[in-house]
């Protein structure tokens, strides 16, 4: 029997369909599912924390406006993506558990500080840059929830990444302070933002397994290279330099060849001694914590609309 669903299994994703909440899927690829999911879910709420900090000192109404609509953006990618767990039988309020008590990981990208308000304005470009460059592929993942949750979500991501880019567009044409500021920031989330892709092909684990399951389509390494040759034009149209002594186009590659990324410092973060990474989980147990009356106001209301609906 077993061997016959798996059959039917291996078939679908060969096939390039979807496979759905209902249909019989391997232990491994639910596993794989719920950790990959929940970690973007984390990811997409604890992303939330570098960039909120600067809402209450945006310096105009209209910078404000447009960064509280993307924060609570990424409050919506978190909740797709939780929901999306669901569908594979996971607990949000588990989920939620693991990532206090720091058994589930969320990308290392968000365990540094934003210094000044060109920050804000790098992290749309680079970080939501990166981001968009790992999850448009995952638009055609295998598992239907997934990749439908990632279609709308990387359509928000597009708008992240242009109000970035816009917002440094301005400063540039701005002071001479206002361009150091935007240098400043640069040097900082440039490396980072290298490593959002993960460790190097070599060392990274879970890939083969993720691609024969088809949840991811490219390799670690391909997709950092894809992210460095759509980026350097960027900064060169925006008059800033990649802090990358090393980074230079190869006409036999195709590709830009970069510098050896830090990986020492990279596991360090991942490991949870990022500059932020105690501050980041502190925050979010807190703001859990002050959550607990809506949940249960809630979760009331709801028994509530049940009773009455049993009673009608
Ligand atoms: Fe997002
Ligand atoms: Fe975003």
């Amino acid at each position: 029997m077993d061997a016959e669903l798996e059959r039917e299994f291996d078939r679908v994703v060969g096939a390039e369909q979807r496979i759905e909440p209902r249909d019989w899927m391997p232990d491994g690829y639910r596993k794989t599912l719920i950790r990959q999911i929940a970690q973007h879910a984390h990811s997409e709420i604890i992303g939330m924390q570098p960039e909120a900090n600067w809402i209450s000192r945006a310096p105009s109404l209209r910078r404000k406006a447009i960064l509280l609509a993307k924060v609570q953006d990424e409050a919506g990618h978190g909740l797709y993506l939780y929901a999306a767990t669901e569908t594979l039988g996971a607990d949000r309020e588990d989920l939620t558990r693991k990532l206090v008590e720091g058994r589930q990981k969320y990308s290392s990208i968000f365990n540094y500080p934003t210094l000044n308000f060109a920050d804000v304005g790098v992290i749309g470009w680079l970080v939501d840059g990166a981001a968009i460059v790992n999850q448009v592929p995952l638009c055609r993942t295998s598992y239907g929830p997934y990749a439908r949750a990632m279609i709308r979500i990387c359509k928000e991501e597009s708008f992240h990444q242009r109000q970035g880019y816009e917002l440094l567009m301005t400063m540039m044409r701005g002071t001479e302070a206002q361009r150091r500021m935007v240098q400043d920031a640069v040097d900082r989330w440039w490396w980072p933002s290298l490593m959002m892709f993960g460790p190097p092909d070599a060392e990274s684990s879970n890939t083969a397994q993720s691609m024969a399951w088809r949840i991811k389509r490219h390799t670690n390494d391909e997709l950092r290279q894809k992210f460095v040759d759509m980026t350097v034009p960027q900064a060169d149209a925006l008059g800033v330099t990649l802090p990358d002594p090393e980074l230079r186009w190869n006409a036999d590659r195709g590709h830009h060849d970069f510098g050896e990324i830090d990986w020492t410092e990279f596991w360090q973060v991942v490991g949870g001694n990022g500059p932020c990474s105690r501050q980041r989980i502190e925050h979010r147990r807190a703001a859990h914590d002050d959550g607990a009356w809506v949940r249960e106001a809630a979760a009331a209301y709801a028994h509530r609309q049940t009773d009455r609906e049993a009673i009608a």
